[in-house]
């Protein structure tokens, strides 16, 4: 008879999953088993404290909804999203984009615009344009790529924040040119504090965190052949572009907005330039999206995960 103690438990635990019939789902459970049982052990684990810890991950899901993510922001807040698109980005070849977060504010099915339009609907704030191209880890311009964009408005919401969250604004796709070539209108963005009205807002004011994430502005970014990029654009100047809650910013993804730039396919108005650079397929067809819109994964769970 095995005796169960404060050591065994983790070889017994290991034991009975040994059987798990897909190789890599073995292979993350065994390792979160062993990280899990280590962090118990390190910190002397009380039952009191466990109990916390299952009432506030109870909570985090509670908090989600079709237009609210709870784990999402969880994941961010804790690092783990950064780490996870790091790990991402290391498997990619050649020179590419750095990935950011996804957020908990992703939206399908935005809007399909042409080049040049506007995607700020209500019209708030000073027109700014974005324009450059994606191009693959060469160089060279890939026609007909799609870039998709979301955004927050002028004092940092999301249309999901807003009273009528079903009203799509800040947010649409568009599609490369012959050369590569993208250009839009939008409005800039402030930076604001992440969703603190949850049990993650809680951890983060036990924390004495200041919850900000400085002014951005995402994107995901695809083609045939080329694996999809999730990353986010940073204005330079932000108060909080060295503290991101969620670890966001990297410097090759810092921007500065231009007063008058000549090259801008609307020079009189200001302007962000940035080209995107794709890594080809490579066997990897995984999409590299730490999230979805939150009613996907609602109606995933609510399906049983199929
Ligand atoms: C966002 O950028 O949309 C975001 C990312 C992480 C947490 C909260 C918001
Ligand atoms: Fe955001």
């Amino acid at each position: 008879m095995l005796a169960i103690d404060e050591k065994t438990i983790t070889d017994a635990a290991l034991d009975q999953m040994a059987s798990t019939g897909n190789a890599r789902l073995k292979e993350i459970m065994a390792a979160l088993v062993r990280h899990l049982h280590a962090f118990a052990r390190e910190v002397d684990l009380k039952p009191e404290e466990w109990l916390e810890g299952i009432k506030f991950l109870t909570a985090v899901g509670q908090k989600c909804t079709e237009f609210r993510q709870e784990f999402i922001l969880l994941s961010d807040t804790l690092g783990m999203s950064a780490l996870v698109n790091a790990l991402h980005d290391k498997r990619a070849s050649g020179e590419i984009t750095k990935s950011s977060l996804l957020g908990p504010f992703y939206r399908q099915d935005s809007p399909a615009l042409p080049l040049g339009a506007n995607i700020a609907t209500k019209g708030k704030g000073p027109e700014t344009v974005i324009y450059g191209r994606v191009v693959d880890s060469t160089g060279m311009g890939i026609p007909g790529a799609s870039v998709e964009i979301w955004q927050p408005d002028d004092e940092g919401w999301y249309d999901l924040q807003l009273q009528d969250p079903s009203q799509m604004d800040l947010r649409g796709h568009f599609h490369t040119d012959a050369d590569g070539r993208y250009y839009l209108r939008t409005i800039a963005p402030t930076g604001y504090m992440i969703p603190m009205d949850g049990p993650v807002g809680d951890m983060i004011c036990a924390q004495r965190r200041h919850g900000y994430r400085p002014a951005h502005i995402h994107f995901l970014v695809g083609a045939p052949g080329y694996r999809e990029l999730v990353t986010a654009l940073y204005l330079s100047g932000d108060d909080h572009i060295e503290s991101d809650t969620v670890f966001g910013v990297t410097e090759s993804l810092v921007v500065n907005i231009s007063p008058h730039d000549p090259a801008s396919p609307l020079p009189g108005l200001p302007s962000i330039q940035y080209d995107f650079q794709l890594a080809a397929l490579a066997g990897d067809a995984m999409p590299g999206r730490v999230g979805a819109d939150p009613s996907q994964i609602v109606q995933k769970a609510a399906d049983g995960g199929h």
